[in-house]
């Protein structure tokens, strides 16, 4: 499976969404993350985010490896995104900001 890391989070851009062929996003407060059971691996979203959130699940960052099962877990609490939307208003300033799992809203 395909990851979301937190580099999505408080940006949120969901340019990701719109070219999933499975509907795999899930849409938190202030993150998306990939339902799993639902990616197929197709890549096809890895170059559309701007922040360059999403990996697979082999190149998860060691100090990021609690993202795998976040991402599992918050899939099966929040509901699907299919279409892209506004990014956060202060997105483009928390793009630059790392570490930023203590800002996760769920
Ligand atoms: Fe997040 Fe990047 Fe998608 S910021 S919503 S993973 S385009």
């Amino acid at each position: 499976t395909h990851v979301v890391l937190e580099a999505c989070i408080r940006c949120k851009y969901t340019d990701c969404v719109d070219v999933c062929p499975v509907d795999a996003f899930r849409e938190g407060p202030n993150m998306l993350v990939i339902d799993p059971d639902d990616c197929i691996d197709c890549a096809v979203c890895v170059p559309e985010c701007p922040v360059e959130a999403i990996v697979h699940e082999d190149d998860v960052p060691a100090r990021q490896l609690a993202f795998i099962r976040l991402n599992a877990e918050l899939a099966k609490q929040w509901p699907t995104i299919v279409r892209s939307k506004s990014a956060l208003p202060d997105a483009d300033q928390w793009a630059q900001v790392t570490d930023k799992l203590p800002y996760l809203d769920r």
